[in-house]
């Protein structure tokens, strides 16, 4: 038998920890032969809620569920943790500015980042959904000197398995069929949904579809679903963004598919001409528990004018944080 891994989930009592938490535990996440050792971390008002989700964690009876922790301190949930799982966030509260709501984030964040660079396995990965996810995890990585960069990344899988999906039900070609989408920069409305160089059945997606709905269906329907979302469920994507983030780490640690590449937010190593240490949405393939941002691929006009958008709308970010980076 494997020796367990350490697996940390932030907001662990929240909409998406309580998706995401049976799923790392049932083995979805790093294989049904790895045991998991889950550390949950809420504040102090839920940690009431959060015993409820160890009770039904615990009744689940999961062959790789090992041990459970459930604290309100960060530095016992990211103690010796292999994989970090940064989901809590302040939502945004009545007549909250966008500018306030990056500001409380952004001290949980360097909190949170101070606390894993004293206590994490010096090599954990860091996935960070809880928004605006990419400057969070700036923030955490900007607050961990001691802990490997290139480990913390921002979830932008959700968009990713959304453009999927969008291309799939407008072709009728099943998502398994389809391959290279890109989401390029911020998990926010400004990202950029590539299909450039997507195939459908090994065809070019922009053959098989006409440039208006790319341009003006397909883009905004991917940029606006999580609005989409709360219109209709009357709350915000859950079950979809845990999904995400399963499919995040696991490829990360088990590699992508041959023939394939996924999004994840990853600090930028200049590439594209984005410059270094923004952490933005790129195609990449992980192999041997590393990813790496795919290259030279072909930027025409229409995408560089997008990208260089989404990168205006993260430096803005940045800038309104940075005395916590
Ligand atoms: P939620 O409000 O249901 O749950 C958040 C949980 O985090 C709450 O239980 C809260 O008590 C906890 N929390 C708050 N501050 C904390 C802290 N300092 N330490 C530990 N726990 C803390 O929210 P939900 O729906 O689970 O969403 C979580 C975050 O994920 C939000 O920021 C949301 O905007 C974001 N999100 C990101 C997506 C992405 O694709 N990157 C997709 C969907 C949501």
């Amino acid at each position: 038998m494997k020796s367990p891994v350490n697996v940390a989930i932030t907001g662990a009592a929240g909409q998406i920890g309580y998706a995401l938490a049976f799923r790392v535990a049932s083995g979805q996440m790093l294989g049904p032969d790895q045991p998991v050792n889950l550390h949950l971390l809420e504040i102090t008002p839920a940690l009431g809620s959060l015993q409820g989700v160890v009770m039904e964690l615990n009744d689940c009876a999961f062959p790789t569920l090992n041990k459970i922790v459930a604290t309100d301190d960060a530095k016992v949930a990211f103690k010796d943790c292999n994989v970090a799982l940064l989901v809590g966030a302040r939502p945004r509260g009545p007549g909250m500015e966008r500018k306030d709501l990056l500001l409380a984030n952004a001290q949980i964040f360097s909190a949170q980042g101070k606390a894993l660079d004293a206590v994490a396995d010096r090599n954990v990965r860091v996935l960070v959904v809880g928004n605006p996810a990419n400057t969070n995890s700036l923030i955490a990585q900007r607050n961990a000197p001691n802990l490997n960069a290139r480990n913390f990344t921002a979830m932008v899988r959700l968009d990713h398995n959304r453009a999927l999906s969008q291309l799939s039900e407008k072709t009728g070609v099943h998502f398994n069929n389809i391959r290279k989408a890109i989401i390029w920069g911020n998990h926010s409305a400004t990202q950029y949904p590539d299909l450039h160089h997507a195939t459908v059945d090994g065809k070019p997606a922009l053959s098989l579809v006409d440039q208006k709905w790319y341009a003006e269906t397909f883009i905004p329907v991917v940029q606006q679903r999580g609005a989409a979302i709360i219109k209709a469920r009357g709350a915000s994507s859950a079950a979809s963004a845990a999904s995400a983030a399963i499919d995040h780490v696991r490829d990360w640690v088990k590699g992508t598919a041959d023939g394939d590449w996924v999004s994840m937010g990853v600090p930028s190593d200049g590439s594209y001409g984005i410059p270094a240490g923004v952490i933005y949405g790129f195609p990449v393939t992980c192999k041997n528990g590393d990813y790496q941002i795919v290259q030279g691929l072909s930027v025409n006009d229409f995408s560089r004018q997008r990208m260089e958008a989404t990168h205006k709308e993260l430096l803005e970010e940045r800038d309104g944080v940075k005395e916590l980076i």
